[in-house]
C-alpha cells in the first residue's frame, strides 16, 4: 500500500505523520519504507535518526516520483511518501501513483482553505484514476478549548473527504523531532501522544497491522 502525507500547505504535520507512520508499520513487523519527495528532507534525516532501519529513498522531482515508485512499491508491503507543501508537479505526480492520501489540516482558516484546494487536486486524481487515491483529512494540532477547533472539526464534516479523529497539539511531536526519535519512545512525557497517534494509525490500518500481531 502506497500512503502519501500530502497538503497545500506547509507545516501541517506531513513530515511527523510520516515518520510516525513508518516506525509504527516496522514495529508492527511490516516490510516498509519511505519515500521522502521533499527537497527539505525532513522526514528522511529525522528516519534515519530513529535508527529504526527502515528504508529511505529521496525522490525529487515528479519524474523521479513517476518513474520510481512502482519499482519501490514492488519490494515493500507499504510505502509512506512524505510530499512537499504545495499543489506542485510533485505532490500532482504523488497523487498518481498513491493508494491512500492523507491531508493533515491545522485549525487556523488558512489550514482550511490550503486543504480545500489540496481537495480540488485530490479529486482530479481521483477523476483520472476511477476514484483513486482514497482521500482522508487529518485534523492536527487542535486545542479543545479554542472555537477554530470545534470549527475545523464541523467543516471537516462538510469537506468533500471523510476526515480522521484529530490529533491534538502537543510539545511531544516537537520534542520526539528534536531528539530523532518518535513519541513512544519519550517516556512519560509522550504518554499521551503516543495513545493518541497508535489509535489513529491502529484505526486507518488495523487489517495491515493484524497481519502482523
Ligand atoms: N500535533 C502536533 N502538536 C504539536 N506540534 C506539532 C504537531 N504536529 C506537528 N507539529 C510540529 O509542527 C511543525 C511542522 O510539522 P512537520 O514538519 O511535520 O510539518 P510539514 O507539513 O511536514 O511541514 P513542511 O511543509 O515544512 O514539510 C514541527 O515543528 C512539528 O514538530
Ligand atoms: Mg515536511
Amino acid at each position: 500500500m502506497i500512503v502519501a502525507l500530502t497538503n497545500s500547505k506547509g507545516g501541517v504535520g506531513k513530515s511527523t505523520l510520516a515518520v510516525h507512520l513508518a516506525v509504527w508499520w516496522k514495529e508492527c513487523g511490516a516490510n516498509v519504507a519511505l519515500v521522502d519527495a521533499d527537497v527539505q528532507g525532513s522526514s528522511s534525516v529525522w528516519l534515519k535518526e530513529t535508527g529504526s532501519e527502515v528504508p529511505v529513498f529521496r525522490l525529487q522531482t515528479a519524474d523521479e516520483v513517476l518513474d520510481q515508485i512502482a519499482e519501490i512499491s514492488r519490494s515493500f508491503e507499504h510505502v509512506v511518501v512524505d510530499g512537499p507543501a504545495g499543489l506542485s508537479e510533485v505532490t500532482r505526480a504523488i497523487l498518481l501513483v498513491a493508494d491512500l492520501a492523507l491531508l493533515p489540516c491545522g485549525p487556523s482558516v488558512l489550514d482550511l482553505r490550503a486543504a480545500n484546494e489540496a481537495i480540488r487536486v485530490v479529486k482530479q486524481a481521483q477523476t483520472i484514476r476511477h476514484g483513486l487515491p482514497q482521500a482522508m483529512l487529518v485534523p492536527n494540532k487542535l486545542q479543545a478549548r479554542y472555537r477554530l477547533s470545534r470549527e475545523l472539526l464541523e467543516i471537516a464534516r462538510h469537506l468533500a473527504v471523510p476526515a480522521t479523529p484529530e490529533l491534538r497539539l502537543r510539545q511531544a511531536y516537537a520534542d520526539a523531532a528534536g531528539q530523532g526519535t518518535v513519541v513512544w519512545h519519550l517516556g512519560p512525557g509522550g504518554e499521551m501522544a503516543a495513545n493518541e497517534i497508535k489509535e489513529l494509525f491502529h484505526g486507518l490500518f488495523r487489517k495491515e497491522s493484524e497481519n502482523h500481531e
